[in-house]
């Protein structure tokens, strides 16, 4: 499939030229989060039917079920606690959510995507782009799909048992390409040595460095509360074995799945499987505590989903909701929740 020639395409081509190779963590923050061009900053469709993918933010079954999360959470803390939705998409989501609780909460939404904070305040949201923005308060805070649109590093096993990393550069025509090189930082081999992983010569593999930051950002947050992760992702051990050997950044342009990374820069989703072992580490490591993971249609079922039909009023389409949120053939085999608490609270809603 031919390249499309984007204005971000260009941009990142120039600095290559003045600069040099760029990482792939550079080239995906770039592509996604580049303050005007970047596919998120621009504010996309996404879940809607002519977006680039499906989430679970377009359901309301899963808004009602969040929200049911929530008033758990004000349960088992013996208060009313403040909602904090990370990356809040189109914002249909903390809509829906903030209906079901009867527009009866402090709800605020943190997106560092500007075109997608617009749509959050559009449908009426309170959105601020940065953790730090907000002041400390007990709190339930949930991301849907979040961690997985972090940047991360790319880098492949050598034969010596050491690791090169994926940079992007042009070749003579003036086109990316992906060229390994010299690690741009130390912490990737750490990271790896810290799980015990070692990749295979030619095995290919991501590193999201950022988790760390956006724990120590939560912790400060939350205080006391919950903090809710919804993704695709598994355990290292899983993640950086040989069944994965190539790795799993991978990207979306108009809902289908496309292996060209350089495609479309600003214009497709870059995306990859999160590593559940380092975030629950980087989240103990600020003192939350829990996260092992449950599958989505475990955890919804947990918190009562199904309450979400009305027995006198069965709607087709709401059961079908709820079995595409739950099927394992469908979403619910497809996202792990991970539960998280503040030290001393009771296990967290639907754990
Ligand atoms: C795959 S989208 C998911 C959006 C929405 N939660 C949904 O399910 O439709 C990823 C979202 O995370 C946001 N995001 C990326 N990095 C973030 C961060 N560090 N903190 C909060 N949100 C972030 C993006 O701007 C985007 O809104």
């Amino acid at each position: 499939m031919a390249r499309l020639d984007t204005v971000l395409g260009q941009i990142i081509k120039d600095r290559i030229r003045s600069k040099g190779p760029m990482t792939i963590q550079e080239y995906m923050a770039t592509c996604l989060y580049d303050s005007r061009y970047g596919f998120y900053s621009q504010g996309p469709n996404i879940g809607s039917v002519d977006g680039p993918f499906d989430t679970n933010a377009k359901f309301s079954a899963f808004a009602f079920a969040i929200t049911k999360a929530v008033k758990q959470a004000d349960q088992l803390l013996g208060n009313t606690i403040r909602v904090v939705e990370l990356g809040g998409g189109t914002g249909e989501l903390g809509k829906s959510v903030l209906r079901f609780l009867e527009n009866d909460r402090n709800y605020m939404v943190v997106d560092p995507s500007s075109g997608l904070r617009v749509k959050q305040d559009q449908v009426g949201l309170q959105a601020v782009g940065d953790l730090t923005e907000i002041t400390p308060a007990p709190t339930f805070l949930f991301g849907n799909e979040i961690l997985d649109a972090l940047p991360v590093h790319k880098v492949m096993g050598t034969e010596q048992g050491e690791i090169l990393e994926f940079f992007v550069d042009l070749d003579e025509a003036g086109e990316f390409f992906e060229i390994p090189l010299a690690p741009s930082t130390p912490a990737l081999l750490a990271r790896l040595q810290s799980l015990n992983v070692t990749l295979g010569r030619g095995q290919v593999g991501e590193i999201c460095l950022e988790l760390s930051s956006l724990f120590q950002k939560v912790k400060q947050v939350v205080e006391p509360g919950y903090v809710v992760f919804v993704d695709y992702g598994d355990s290292a051990s899983k993640l950086y074995s040989f069944q994965r050997r190539n790795g799993t950044l991978r990207s979306y342009y108009r809902q289908h799945q496309i292996h060209d990374i350089f495609y479309a820069p600003g214009e497709q989703d870059l995306t990859a499987d999160v590593d559940f072992t380092t975030v629950r580490r980087e989240a103990q490591a600020v003192g939350l505590v829990g996260g092992t993971p449950v599958s989505q249609e475990t955890w919804l079922k947990n918190l009562g989903i199904q309450e979400y039909i009305d027995p006198e009023n069965i709607c087709a389409r709401d059961v079908e909701e709820i079995e595409c949120l739950t099927k394992s053939s469908q979403l619910g085999s497809a996202f792990d929740v991970l539960i998280f608490k503040t030290i001393g609270l009771p296990e967290g809603p639907g754990g």
